[in-house]
Formats: C-alpha cells, structure tokens, sequence
C-alpha cells in the first residue's frame, strides 16, 4: 500500500511539474474539497428545472419533457457519431458496435413515440399547442446535425433536385434544396414561410459549417472507405441497415401517426403549428431519405416506407458493396 502510494505521489509530482503547478497545493487543495454529490455531478437542479409551461394544460409538461428527453438521445447519438468519424481506421467491429449504441437510442425514441401519440389528452393537446405557432420540432436543430452526420449530402437533397446537384456545388445551393426546405418554401417564388426563415436565421451558418465537416466524414464516407473485407462483414451492414430503417422509416411512421391521431381529431383537418403540407411532407415514401441506399435492394428501395420490413430486414448475407 505504502509503496503504491508513494508511485502516486511521484506521478502526480510529474504530473503537476509538466503544467509548471506545484504539487503540494493541489494536495493542500484536497483537504478542503467537499466530497462529490450525485446532484452536484448530474446537475439535477439546473436540468429539472427547464420545464416551462406556455399554458396550465397539465399535459403540456409531457409534450415539454418528452422532447427534451428526445435531444438528450440526440446528442448521445451526436457523441458517438463523432467517435467514429473522429476515429481515422476504425475497424469493421468498433464500427458496428458504436453504430449499435446508436440504433439503441435511435430504437428508444421510436418506441416511445407512444408517449406522444397515446400520452396526452386529445382536448389538453389541441388547446396548448394553440400556444406554440409558429415553432415546431421540425427546428430541432441536432435532429438535422444527425442526418448531415449520418450520410453524403445528396442522399438528404430533395428528390425532385438530386440531378442538378453534384460534388462541385456550393454548399450553400445545396442548403437550399435540402429535403426538408419543402416543409415551407415556395420554389417559384424563393418565398420561406416563418418556420423556416427563423430556423435558418438560428442555424444556417452553423449547419454549413457542419456540413463542410462531416463531407468526408458522415458514417456512410467512412463505411465506404474501409477495406473491402470490413464492407462485407456482416453485421456491420445489418446494423446500417437496422439504422437506416429506423431513423427514415420506424420513426418518421411512429412520428406520423401521433401528428395523425391530434391533426385529424377535429371535424377538419388541423393546420400543422409549423404550417407544412404535413399529410404528404411527413410521409417516408414522399420523403425517400434513405442514408445507406447501397444496402438496400432495388424493391426495397422502390418501396421505402411502404412495405413492412418487420422480421425480413436482415441480411443473412453480406451484399456486395
Ligand atoms: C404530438 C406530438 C407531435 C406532433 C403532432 C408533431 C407534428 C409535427 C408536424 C406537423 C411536423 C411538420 C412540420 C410542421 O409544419 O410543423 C413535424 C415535424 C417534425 N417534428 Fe414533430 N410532432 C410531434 C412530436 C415531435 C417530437 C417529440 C419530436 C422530437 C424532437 C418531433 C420532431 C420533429 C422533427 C425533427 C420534425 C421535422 C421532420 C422532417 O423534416 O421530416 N416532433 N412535427
């Protein structure tokens, strides 16, 4: 005991002479510190005390507390992505379990959606969100982070524009024909409606930046950069797979229904808060983002978000990629 304790002290004198700070303080400095708290180490107070109603709708709490349980996965999902981007030769099995940790959280917020869907009282819900217009979770800001991180540009660009938009475009015309611009711009007239105009005044540059980055590094450039070997292991591409499908189809279904079920209670259909077409924005198979398409067969693309992959979606071979 005696003699690790004076290797600790000796690594610690190392330590401390490297950063020019003399030991002896630090040591001084621990006879007076507290003893570390759970609350003071998770931040209990400050994190609890971030639920602020607009309304007095009960309800509203589950609507404010869901979401933000929502862009505490996100970020999870952002930390690992960043572990493998940041990893220049990851091999084909940390790919595949940090891609794992990945769908696992991705796989929480798709079941849970029924917090939304089932969670709340019809009545309280279209009361409170009266409140919320023009703002929507369409301006979560990590979930667009995700997709950037996630695949090469093109794969998240409007379908309608894919053919005019190549490796020499600015990036700032691609911003402009990202997928989800169609949620509220007018391509005659260049017009945006409030949703949009306010999220890009927020986010633009950042996302620009970020774009730029993740260029080469997004999972989908890092998956076709490994060796051929690692791109045929299996259970890598079934857990590409497994993402794929879980973030573009098994969410945005969980996340349309649950817009369905308040939207279409009334007598008429209810306008989106964000003020999209939603019935067909929202929809997979309008939508057709798809980050990994060389994983998928030709009938499963063709039929992305309409055909229940359920039980059918692993490969028991790896395909040739
Ligand atoms: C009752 C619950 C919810 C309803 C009724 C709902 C409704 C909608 C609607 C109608 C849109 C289309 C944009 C608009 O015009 O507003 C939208 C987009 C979006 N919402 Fe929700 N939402 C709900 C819950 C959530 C939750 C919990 C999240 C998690 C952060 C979320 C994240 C998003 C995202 C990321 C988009 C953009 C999706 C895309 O561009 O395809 N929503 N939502």
């Amino acid at each position: 005991m005696a003699k690790d304790r004076s290797e600790i002290i000796e690594k610690l004198t190392k330590k401390y002479e490297a950063i020019g700070q003399d030991v002896d303080v630090h040591l001084q400095g621990l006879l007076q510190a507290k003893p570390l708290t759970y609350w003071d180490y998770i931040q209990t107070d400050a994190l609890l005390n971030l639920q602020i109603q607009r309304t007095d709708q009960p309800d509203e709490m589950v609507f404010i507390m869901y979401h933000q349980v929502n862009e505490l996965l996100f970020k999870m999902i952002l930390w690992e992505i960043d572990q493998i981007s940041e990893n220049n030769t990851p091999t084909a099995e940390f790919f595949a379990s940090r891609l794992m940790r990945i769908s696992r959280y991705f796989d929480m917020l798709t079941s849970s959606f029924e917090i939304m869907g089932d969670g709340m009282e019809v009545g309280q819900y279209m009361k409170f969100r009266n409140t919320l217009t023009p703002a929507s979770g369409f301006q979560s800001a990590q979930y667009r982070l995700i997709e950037f991180a996630s695949t090469e540009l093109i794969n998240l660009i409007d379908n309608r524009f894919r053919a005019t938009i190549d490796r020499d475009t600015p990036f700032e015309h691609a911003y402009e024909h990202l997928y989800w611009q169609a949620a509220g711009k007018n391509y005659d007239t260049g017009d945006k409606t409030t949703l949009l105009r306010l999220f890009q005044e927020r986010y633009m540059e950042d996302f620009l930046v970020f774009m730029k980055k993740y260029n080469t590094s997004n999972l989908s450039s890092i998956y076709k950069s490994l060796p051929q070997k690692d791109r045929l292991n299996l259970d890598l591409q079934n857990s590409l797979r497994h993402y794929d499908h879980t973030v573009n189809v098994q969410w945005v279904i969980a996340h349309l229904n649950a817009a369905k079920k308040y939207l279409e209670s009334g007598e008429e259909v209810a306008e989106a808060t964000g003020g999209s077409e939603w019935q067909k924005y929202m929809h997979p198979k309008f939508q057709k983002r798809i980050f990994f398409t060389y994983l998928w067969t030709e009938e499963e693309l063709n039929t992305w978000g309409v055909a229940n992959l359920d039980g059918h979606n692993v490969l028991k071979e790896p395909l040739n990629v």
